[in-house]
């Protein structure tokens, strides 16, 4: 065998080494290559029948390339034992793990999209503190002590020194109305306003009454804001709302705190559904404000989120939004 020969033995080798990619086919290439049975040991074994000139050359150059043979598998080897562990458990065809994301409640969701609705009509969102004091959740909104129509508003009062002043009386508001005569104290009209927030109201839970539920005020003033005014604003809501022309219904009702004041309704199927209280603002309420009388009109309502939440999901019981169990609230997103 000539040099040129063992050049190409070794060449063979890096080759079938470069294609082993498991031990069994890496244990083939050692047989194949440094086996007894293999061209290179039988060269060497056959060299005493080479002249002696040759004998050294091409002796040493067959050395060296076993044992870089040698060498090169003992390398290989390593890289099989990192990789060969892994391999069978890699199965690029299983579809991935659902990653579960983070999602919002629906009366979050709904409460987003009321308030984008009035962003769009010009609106400003405010808010308000949960914790109220008499004065504004009753006696500003013309509802003195002893006013039958406080029955209405079934409180949560907050245990403290009894106070002579009903503006140190501290209570769980039983509406977002207080914040009408917090936010025109401290405004100049014209402005119009809705309050997203939450109350509160001692009273029996049953499927459509929670002690805690989520309201949205509204309030806009002005120098002719007028009923008509305030049956267009509710109508293109509710209609940008649900998504198309609905049936809605203006009852008359009482509040003290507005005059005339009105109550609306929802078609849900064949059934009317109320979902808001609304009226022209009192002049006394404006009073309570300071505003000087005869100068500003204006209107509120008070919108209910649950029951438009539940209307626009189809859910049957206003308990499920505080149930906590996330069957339920993992249905929206
Ligand atoms: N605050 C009233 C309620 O909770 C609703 C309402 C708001 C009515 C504003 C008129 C004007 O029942």
């Amino acid at each position: 065998m000539s040099i040129p020969a063992i050049e190409t033995i070794l060449r063979s080798a890096k080759d079938a080494l470069h294609q082993a990619d498991t031990v069994k086919k890496l244990e083939d290439v050692r047989i194949q290559f440094l086996g007894r049975k293999s061209a290179l040991t039988a060269l060497l074994r056959s060299l005493k029948d080479y002249p002696a000139k040759e004998q050294k050359k091409i002796g040493q150059r067959a050395n060296e390339v076993k044992n870089a043979i040698k060498e090169l598998i003992a390398l290989k080897v390593k890289e099989l034992a990192v990789i060969a562990p892994l391999t069978p458990h890699i199965d690029l065809t299983i579809p991935a793990k659902k990653l579960s994301v983070g999602h919002l409640h629906p009366l979050t969701l709904v409460a987003e999209s009321v308030e984008r609705i009035f962003q769009s009509m010009n609106f400003s969102v405010v808010g308000g503190d949960e914790i109220e004091t008499e004065y504004y959740n009753f006696d500003a909104l013309n509802i003195p002590a002893h006013h039958p129509a406080r029955e209405m508003w079934d409180t949560f009062w907050i245990k403290q020194s009894k106070s002579e002043n009903s503006k140190n009386r501290l209570l769980l508001r039983t509406h977002t109305s207080p914040v009408q005569v917090r936010y025109m104290e401290l405004h100049q009209p014209p402005f119009q306003i809705i309050v997203p927030g939450r109350a509160f109201r001692y009273e029996a839970t049953d499927a459509s009454h929670e002690i805690n539920f989520y309201q949205v005020e509204g309030l806009m003033v002005g120098r002719d804001v007028s009923l008509a005014n305030l049956k267009y604003i509710i109508r293109e809501f509710l209609k940008k709302l649900v998504g198309r022309d609905i049936a809605i219904r203006f009852r008359p009702s009482y509040f003290p705190f507005t005059e005339p004041s009105i109550e609306v309704d929802i078609k849900m199927g064949n059934q009317w559904l109320e979902i808001m209280g609304a009226g022209m603002l009192h002049p006394n309420v404006f009073s309570y404000a300071h505003y000087p009388p005869n100068e500003w009109q204006g209107f509120a309502f008070g919108l209910g989120l649950d029951r438009v939440a539940m209307i626009k999901y189809g859910i049957p019981d206003i308990r499920l939004f505080y149930s906590g169990d996330t069957r339920f609230t993992r249905q929206f997103r």
